[in-house]
Order: structure tokens, then C-alpha cells, then sequence
């Protein structure tokens, strides 16, 4: 239980790094708090214009939670992995150094798939990119791609992801209550757009 608690501890706090903010910062993009959504993901980093600085936001705030799943099961083990990959999830939505108010998740939630199973991992960003390119909305991309992740894992034969990837799923839905509130209404914005 203590490694397990290490595990968890080094996990939250690699998943709490909210490199959107430190990006947009170091780049002089504005305070990414007054754009937009308000949120600190890409797909808001998008919204400064930026194209470098949202690309470099969704690679390392997915490299961080799939770094710390790896690092976890190299050093203890399958477990641990899952472990690990709820806790950087967690560190991206309620990091400390924000006074816990961070993100959404989706891109540190597709991180840690492609490190837990890849074929899963694969799977559901390839069903964000359909949606995405169906749908051009990308809090309803992730919303699609996080639901197919139980789809995946069932067809993949990954069962035993699947605990993890349903409490995933349902903090990734929970945190995009305003997305969601926009989408029924009609106003969401389409990738890109302000
Ligand atoms: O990854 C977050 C995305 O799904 C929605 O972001 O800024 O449009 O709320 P945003």
C-alpha cells in the first residue's frame, strides 16, 4: 500500500504540470484563463491562435499521464500502471498549484490509454479524429471518444480496464457539464473558433 500511495503521489503530481498555462505563459499568449472556455486544454490554447503552442499542449499534457503509467509499471507493476493513470488524471483535473480548479482531462485521459494498451489508446483517438472531423466540435469529439473507450476494451479484450476506463469516462463527461450544456443549445463553438 505505500508504494501504491508513492506510485499515486508521483502520478498526481506529474499529471498536475498544466502545461497550457506554462506554454501560453512562456509564449506570451495571454492569461488562457480569459480566453475562450476559460479551460486549461488545447483546444483552448487553439483559441489564442497559436497552432505550435496547442499541438505542444495536447502532446505533453498526454505524455505526462502516459510517462507516469509507464514509470509506475516499470517500477512495480500492472497495477500500479492503473494506479497511476487515475492519479495524473486526477493531478490534470485538480492540480495543486491551480487551487485545484484545472482541466478536462481528455488529452491526459488518451495519454494514459496509449500507455496502458496502445491498441486502445489508438482506438479512441482515432474515434476522436472521426468525430472530430465529422462534428468539428471538439469537447463533443472527446465526449464520443471517451464513451467508445468501454466500447474498446470490450472488443479488444481489455476487461480488465475496464473499472478504470468507466470512472475516467464519467469524470471526462462530468467536467464537460458546460460543453455539454452548449451542445444542447446550439452554441458550442467548432474547433478554432472563439
Ligand atoms: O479537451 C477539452 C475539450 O473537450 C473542450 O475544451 O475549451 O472547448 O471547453 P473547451
Amino acid at each position: 500500500p505505500t508504494t501504491l500511495l508513492l506510485v499515486a503521489l508521483l502520478a498526481y503530481l506529474l499529471g498536475s504540470v498544466p502545461f497550457g498555462i506554462v506554454i501560453t505563459r512562456a509564449m506570451g499568449l495571454g492569461d488562457l484563463r480569459q480566453i475562450g472556455s476559460g479551460n486549461i486544454g488545447a483546444t483552448n490554447v487553439l483559441r489564442t491562435g497559436n497552432k505550435a503552442a496547442a499541438a505542444a499542449t495536447l502532446v505533453l499534457d498526454a505524455a505526462k499521464g502516459g510517462i507516469a503509467v509507464l514509470i509506475a509499471r516499470a517500477m512495480v507493476g500492472e497495477d500500479a500502471a492503473q494506479v497511476a493513470a487515475l492519479a495524473s488524471f486526477l493531478g490534470h483535473l485538480f492540480p495543486v498549484w491551480l487551487r485545484f480548479k484545472g482541466g478536462k482531462g481528455v488529452a491526459t485521459f488518451l495519454g494514459t490509454l496509449l500507455a496502458l494498451s496502445w491498441p486502445i489508446g489508438l482506438a479512441c483517438c482515432a474515434t476522436w479524429l472521426v468525430a472530430a472531423a465529422l462534428g468539428r466540435i471538439s469537447s463533443l469529439a472527446a465526449l464520443v471518444a471517451a464513451a467508445s473507450s468501454t466500447f474498446w476494451m470490450l472488443a479488444l479484450g481489455q476487461g480488465r480496464m475496464l473499472f478504470l476506463g468507466i470512472i475516467l469516462t464519467l469524470l471526462v463527461f462530468w467536467r464537460h457539464s458546460a460543453n455539454i450544456q452548449r451542445l444542447r443549445a446550439g452554441t458550442e463553438p467548432k474547433i478554432g473558433q472563439k
